[in-house]
């Protein structure tokens, strides 16, 4: 999330200074470096040998030290860091940076500082709507620094309202999403997802082991991006979050193929997750089958492949995805599928590699486009994966327009 950022944590004298501790780990454990700098005041929340453990680098208070005489150049820390998150944000603090108060460290550190700025206030309710310190927020808005807005619940003072700092959590997430913009992806989406279930008599069928999380989690990151997306989707026991996505329920191949069908013209990306069965009872029996003989002979025809058929009638600009499960030859098999399907895209994933594949959380999986270019994605959770596949596609997507 924050691999690699310098980051310069600026603590001032309020009392949720205390939760600097929590901030510096969770900055700490998303990657990022961190240098903690802290108003003479705040020691008094938060000791510098918390901060400096956590941080694992030396906490800067003073202009200088005072045994050796050595300077702590704020100009440096400036120079150094691709962002300055000052939380809390004191009223004090914030007025001194609005108004180029220099007499501390933090604020000649932000004030010698090229980075991006956050500002995460915190204070009572009366003083977070004072004139005053709305002007001051303002000013500093006004000159491109960031704020992460207070949040509204009960205050160190015992009063409720606004003007508590945002949870750590939150700061990183800005910071998060500041670095990594989402990419906006105005686009119709089809997507298929789960197993089919093929009829071998009213109570009984053939099934298979998707449970459509992989499918789910990439609409959920489609509508995210802002894309209009429709599920057509097997029997699963997942559901939408994002109650934009429309998702239409069928249960077999030749419903799941009918419903896709009737989408597939008006769409601008396609994407085929669902495990469909290759094959379903040619004559499903009306009633249910009683046991008589000492073996049963089921008579299997071949389902329409929804994503072959579909991309016969795919047009130059529509772009089509789809996944592959595969025990051997994987690559190669993989890429007969993009031709014979005519996918722009395949997500290959392996059974042979643990933790990836059906029922499970994670997975694991090599993105084939049709030049064959192969990208390699770590095992991650089904989630995160779903952004990384998203991104590939807004990418591909928002180029081609
Ligand atoms: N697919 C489909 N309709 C089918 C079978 C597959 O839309 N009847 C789609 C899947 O959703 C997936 C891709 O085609 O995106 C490849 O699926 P896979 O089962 O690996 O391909 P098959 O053609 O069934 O090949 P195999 O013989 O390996 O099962």
């Amino acid at each position: 999330m924050l691999d690699g950022k310098r980051i310069i944590l600026g603590i001032s004298g309020g009392i949720a200074a205390y939760k600097a501790a929590i901030l510096v780990r969770l900055l700490v454990k998303a990657g990022a470096e961190v240098r903690v700098v802290m108003t003479p005041f705040a020691k008094n929340f938060i000791t510098p040998l918390t901060l400096s453990t956590l941080s694992k680098n030396s906490v800067l208070s003073e202009f200088y030290k005072a045994d050796s005489g050595d300077w702590n150049s704020h100009v440096d820390l400036g120079l150094w860091a691709d962002a300055f998150v000052i939380a809390p944000a004191t009223a004090n603090t914030m007025a001194k940076a609005a108004h180029a108060v220099a007499d501390n460290l933090l604020i000649t550190t932000y004030l010698s500082a090229r980075c991006p700025v956050f500002f995460a206030p915190a204070m009572d309710l009366d003083m977070f709507r004072h004139p005053a310190v709305c002007h001051n927020i303002e000013l500093l808005k006004s000159r491109g620094n960031h704020i992460i807005d207070a949040e509204t619940g009960e205050l160190a003072s015992g009063l409720d309202g606004k003007g508590r700092m945002a949870e750590p959590e939150t700061i990183v997430q800005t910071l998060s999403e500041f670095f990594n913009p989402k990419q906006t992806l105005n686009a119709k989406v089809l997507l298929t997802a789960g197993p089919t279930y093929e009829a071998i008599d009213p109570v009984r069928f053939i099934g298979n082991r998707s449970s459509g999380k992989m499918g789910y989690a990439i609409a959920e990151a489609l509508a995210e991006c802002g894309a209009h997306v429709t599920i057509v989707s097997g029997p699963v026991s997942v559901s939408v979050k994002n109650q934009k996505i429309k998702v239409i329920r069928v249960e077999s191949a030749q419903e799941m193929f009918e419903a896709s069908a009737k989408i597939f013209p008006n769409c601008d990306i396609a994407v085929f997750t669902a495990a469909v069965a290759d094959y379903s009872p040619q004559f499903p029996a009306n009633q249910k089958i009683k046991k008589s003989e000492q073996s049963l002979n089921l008579v299997l025809k071949k389902n329409p492949d929804i994503a072959a058929e579909l991309g016969k009638l795919k047009s130059d600009t529509q772009i089509s995805v789809g996944f592959a499960l595969e025990t051997e030859n994987e690559i190669e098999n993989a890429k007969s599928k993009i031709s014979s399907k005519n996918f722009d895209f395949i997500v290959l994933n392996s059974l042979n590699d643990a933790g990836a594949g059906f029922g499970t959380d994670t997975n694991k999986v090599k993105i084939i486009d049709k030049h064959n270019t192969i990208l390699d994605i770590e095992l991650k959770s089904k989630q995160e994966l779903a952004q990384d596949i998203v991104d590939v596609l807004c990418e591909h997507f928002n180029r081609q327009k």
